[in-house]
């Protein structure tokens, strides 16, 4: 039984995963080609569900597996890399106001979300 709740949440998780960064870089092509998609309702909802997803699997995770912040490291570069994905996804979208920081923000984040995905793979910080 636990190892079914397991497999269902780190799928919702992956999933998640996946479709977070999906989303992420259309909004990105699209604020550079055809910025007005930007304001469709299901472009500004959908994004915020889906890393709400993402995240509340993230503590099911934790939970699931024991695997706790503090006593690893991965996870701890995990979360400090979550801040920085997030606040990059704030510039590139909200606060740049030039078009080339607004793309140095949005690849730096995926830089970042990749960096993400592959300390999760691995489970280890392999660049520090
Ligand atoms: C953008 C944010 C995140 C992405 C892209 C992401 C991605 C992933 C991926 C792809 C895996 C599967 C790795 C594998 O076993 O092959 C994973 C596992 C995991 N993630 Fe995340 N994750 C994110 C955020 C977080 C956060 C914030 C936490 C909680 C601190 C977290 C906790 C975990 C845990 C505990 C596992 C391992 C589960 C296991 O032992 O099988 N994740 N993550």
């Amino acid at each position: 039984m636990a190892y079914t709740i397991y497999i269902v949440i780190k799928t919702v998780h992956v999933t998640c995963a996946l479709v977070a960064y999906v989303l992420f870089f259309s909004r990105g092509y699209w604020m550079f080609s055809d910025p007005k998609r930007l304001e469709a309702t299901w472009v500004r909802v959908v994004p915020h569900v889906v890393d709400s997803l993402l995240l509340a699997s993230a503590i099911g995770l934790v939970v699931v597996t024991h695997q706790y912040p503090g006593a690893l490291t991965w996870l701890n570069v995990k979360i400090v890399c979550l801040v920085l994905y997030i606040g990059l996804g704030m510039a590139a979208f909200r606060f740049c106001k030039t078009r080339r920081s607004k793309l140095i923000a949005w690849v730096l984040a995926q830089a970042v979300f990749l960096y993400i995905v592959i300390v999760a793979v691995t489970r280890t910080p392999f660049l520090l």
